[in-house]
């Protein structure tokens, strides 16, 4: 049919689930990050985890065993996050986000882009590779120095000392066994309990706590829409699963709302 193109029919079934709706969540994960040239943890080749053991980089274990390999990844993947640039889904869905009277975005991202697109009331789960911070006393730690610095892909930096107190530098983000800040999932619970229709954006769905925020925002009675080219344990569940890439679908499903605003 021409004039249609793929994803019409999942486009149009989400503004119909939308319709009504006041408050809107984002939960997004690797894959929003994608387009923009960030790679996804778990897809097969591309992913982080098909190169790397993530229990020799992202555990409390492994910075113990080895801090200049852990600090370096972080250290490479803060300056990665840096030079790419926030795709045209992270622009759509700051503006999906005004046909809601209140929208928030729950991200496992650390990369910084939904801030960047112009996104409000972003909740960091996994927090942040700009927040750099001390083992000792969370005193915050400047990575400029590491701005120009020529560090390959796998390439270790030994983590620096405090300023304040001495103790080592590590990144600010959530590692496997770590808790999540008590006050970033508090306020994800609260929003995706209260909400009326839960957007899940490129997660597979299976680290928890947040693989957990669908289940508890469906039996709340939200609308759950999975935005994923690939079915994960959430699909089933889903009310609606386009299967498309964020950059494909948000542009297309805000151009939609605005029409229908
Ligand atoms: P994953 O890598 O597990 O999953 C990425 C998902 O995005 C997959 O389901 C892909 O199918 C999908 N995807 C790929 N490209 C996409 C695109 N362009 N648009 C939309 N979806 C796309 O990443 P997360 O679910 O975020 O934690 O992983 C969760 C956590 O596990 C991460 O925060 C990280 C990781 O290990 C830690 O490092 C502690």
């Amino acid at each position: 049919m021409t004039g249609f193109g793929s994803g019409d029919a999942e486009c149009s079934r989400a503004v119909e689930l939308l319709a009504g709706c006041g408050r809107g969540v984002a939960l997004t994960g690797a894959g929003m990050s994608q387009e923009s040239g960030v790679p996804t943890f778990r897809d097969a080749l591309t992913g982080w985890w098909a190169r790397y053991d993530p229990m020799q980089l992202a555990t409390p274990e492994a910075y113990r065993t080895d801090p200049a390999r852990v600090f370096g990844w972080y250290v490479y993947r803060w300056r990665m996050a840096r030079q790419v640039e926030p795709h045209a889904g992270h622009l759509a869905l700051a503006d999906v986000a005004r046909s809601f009277d209140h929208f928030a975005v729950v991200t496992q991202n650390v990369d910084g882009l939904h801030r960047r697109a112009g996104s409000e009331d972003i909740i960091e789960l996994h927090g942040s590779l700009e927040a750099f911070r001390c083992v000792g006393g969370r005193h915050p730690f400047d990575p400029e120095r590491f701005r120009d610095l020529d560090l390959p892909e796998g390439g270790g930096v030994e983590p620096p000392a405090c300023a304040t107190c001495g103790s080592p530098i590590r990144p600010g983000v959530v590692w496997f066994g770590e808790q999540l800040p008590s006050d970033a999932i508090g306020r994800a619970h609260e929003l995706v309990t209260t909400c009326d229709a839960l957007l899940v954006i490129g997660t597979s769905s299976v680290v928890y706590p947040a693989a957990g925020l669908p289940d508890l925002a469906l039996t709340a009675g939200a609308t759950v829409i999975e935005i994923n080219p690939d079915r994960t344990p959430l699909s089933p569940r889903a009310t609606l699963h386009w299967p498309a890439t964020a950059g494909e679908a948000l542009p297309q499903l805000a151009a939609a709302l605005a029409g229908t605003a």
